[in-house]
């Protein structure tokens, strides 16, 4: 039987034409940055979403982390929602890494930070404070898209008060497509923004920082120093570049798919099914349930996130089609909740 992983688009097998580009990159040292893949990668994407400059890194993580350390120094502050991924999926690395001290605000159930909250948080100059230098924000966050009316009024803010903004756009072109506008609009205004190209889009690694020329100088020296000076990483630049040729348009089919997921699963009785924009689904079941259910949908042959965030999460992706979906609706229609 073969598995349906819904788990994260993360899990997605690098396609057959994927690995042929891989095997047919040029590479070189892109510590010397001498790896014309890499390098044609970056200008790529700094050209397309319209920044001066871009860093091609193995993880979001890394991408963030060093956007975050760019930004900021030791001592300084960065404002970002208590849910989002930078603050609590990625091991504090601005603290424990980067001296940077993270100022969470609870976010609303669009991912937003209530921008009336941000602007008290911002810090007095004043040295019993940490220093208020950046707010954080994530597009998408948990599947769903920010406004864009939201995201004008946050540049206006970190202008008014000099934070730097910087985005975890680590989904932005599932964002673009959701906006049915160009990524480089959805990345528009700010400072910084992470772009990941190993989730919705296939490829099986990478990310890329963007940001000014003298921004990128700082985070490449980060990136160094975090351990992620890679070498021959041309292969991986190829697959990101194969990803963003053909795997950008096809998000709209992930996004119907979660849709259609989230319309079958509305029918069963026991669940309570809230559908994002893109290609993300939650569910809550009764608690009591939870471990029963994972046990069946294992034995079912789908895999979930199951306790790991507050709700149940499915998340289609480039190896989930409309079968993998039906036979999902399926096996949650066997349980009995
Ligand atoms: C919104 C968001 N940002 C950043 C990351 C980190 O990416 P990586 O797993 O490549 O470190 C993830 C990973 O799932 C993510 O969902």
């Amino acid at each position: 039987m073969e598995t349906i992983d819904l788990r994260s688009d993360t899990v997605t097998q690098p396609t057959d034409a994927m690995r042929e580009a891989m095997l047919r990159a040029p590479v070189g040292d892109d510590v010397y940055g001498e790896d014309p893949t890499v390098n044609a990668l970056q200008e790529r994407l700094a050209g397309e979403l319209g920044f001066a400059a871009a860093l091609f890194v193995p993880t979001g993580t890394q991408s963030n982390l060093i956007g975050l350390m760019a930004h900021c120094e030791r001592g300084d502050e960065y404002i970002v929602g208590a849910d989002a991924h930078t603050y609590r999926f990625e091991g504090g690395g601005a603290a424990v890494l980067g001296s940077i001290q993270p100022q969470p605000i609870p976010q609303d159930a669009d991912g937003s930070l209530p921008l009336d909250k941000v602007e008290a948080a911002i810090k007095p100059v004043d040295p019993h404070f940490a220093r208020s230098r950046l707010l954080a924000l994530e597009n998408t966050w948990h599947g769903r898209t920010l406004e864009f009316g939201y995201m004008a009024k946050a540049r206006e803010l970190a202008t008014r008060r000099g934070l730097g903004l910087h985005l975890d756009g680590a989904r932005l072109y599932n964002a673009a497509i959701a906006y049915g506008r160009p990524a480089r609009e959805v990345a528009a205004g700010f400072d910084s923004v992470s772009v990941c190209l190993s989730k919705g889009l296939g490829a099986p690694v990478g990310s890329v920082l963007l940001g000014s020329s003298p921004f990128i100088e700082r985070a490449r020296r980060w990136k160094k120093v975090t351990g992620g000076g890679w070498r021959q990483a041309g292969m991986l630049a190829a697959a990101a570049m194969h990803a963003l040729d053909h795997h950008v348009e096809r998000l709209a089919d992930d996004h119907a798919r979660a849709s259609r997921l989230a319309e079958g699963l509305r029918r069963i009785d026991g669940l309570n099914v809230t559908a994002c924009h893109t290609n993300m689904v939650f569910l809550d079941a009764p608690a009591a349930r939870l471990k029963d259910l994972a046990a069946h949908m294992t034995k079912a042959g789908v895999r979930l996130s199951i306790g790991y965030l507050p709700s149940i999460r499915l998340v289609t992706h480039l190896d989930i089609d409309d079968a993998a979906v039906e036979k999902t609706i399926a096996a949650f229609s066997s349980f009995s909740f």
